[in-house]
């Protein structure tokens, strides 16, 4: 049998959620897998998992420790099932690569071009857009991924693909048929090119 657990992260917008529900989607037509997809947001709300609101950034600050811990219970709930079937856990967000028990941490990447536009469409304010074009420039959850996972991390430049596409790329990552390493996807010019003073 085969148990593997994937975690797909990264900058907002990259696709996560649409690429995750694909994946999981696609396993649960499958008679011999087992699936279960988790994202990082509900487990944390759910559990209350919240350690307080950065005022001036507007948003939620996640426990990770205990989201980690949070994840970790429910990974051993899901491989105890005793149904002799292949088992995949999928764990989706931008925290999840802080957390452990990954067999494979997968980075979405986007272009910066081409996510600014993702990121107006979601209503973010300016200043929170500018902050997530800079990370993903500099591949913040690529780097995170790699100092916690090294070789286990890999990362898939999306910008031109179809969530199909993307898809089926993550499915032979999952199989070891392909190997994106850390490191081959580079948005720096885009640093370069914006002034970075404004940030
Ligand atoms: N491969 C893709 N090609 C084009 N649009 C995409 C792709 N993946 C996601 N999107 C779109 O980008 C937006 C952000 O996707 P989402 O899955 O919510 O990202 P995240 O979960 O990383 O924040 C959505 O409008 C989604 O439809
Ligand atoms: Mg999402």
């Amino acid at each position: 049998m085969i148990n593997k657990t994937i975690f797909i992260s990264g900058t907002p917008c990259t696709g996560k959620t649409t690429i995750s529900q694909l994946l999981f989607d696609k396993f649960n037509l499958k008679e011999k897998w087992y699936v279960k997809l988790i994202k990082t947001n509900e487990l944390a709300f759910e559990n209350d998992l919240i350690l307080g609101t950065d005022s001036q950034k507007n948003y939620k600050i996640v426990d990770i420790e205990s989201l980690d811990i949070a994840f970790n219970s429910q990974k051993d709930e899901f491989f105890d099932v005793n149904n002799n079937k292949n088992k995949l856990l999928i764990f989706e967000g931008h925290l999840s690569h802080f957390c452990s028990g990954a067999d494979k941490v997968i980075i979405l990447r986007v272009h910066p071009d081409k996510l600014k536009s993702r990121l107006r469409d979601r209503n973010y304010i300016s200043s929170k857009i500018n902050e997530n074009l800079s990370a993903e420039a500099l591949a913040v959850c690529s780097v995170e991924a790699y100092e916690k996972y090294g070789d286990k991390a890999c990362e898939l430049d999306v910008t031109d693909k179809s969530p199909e596409d993307v898809l089926n790329l993550i499915c032979k990552i999952i199989c070891d048929d392909v190997s994106y390493p850390i490191g081959e996807v580079d948005f720096i010019e885009w640093i370069l090119k914006n002034d970075t003073a404004k940030f």
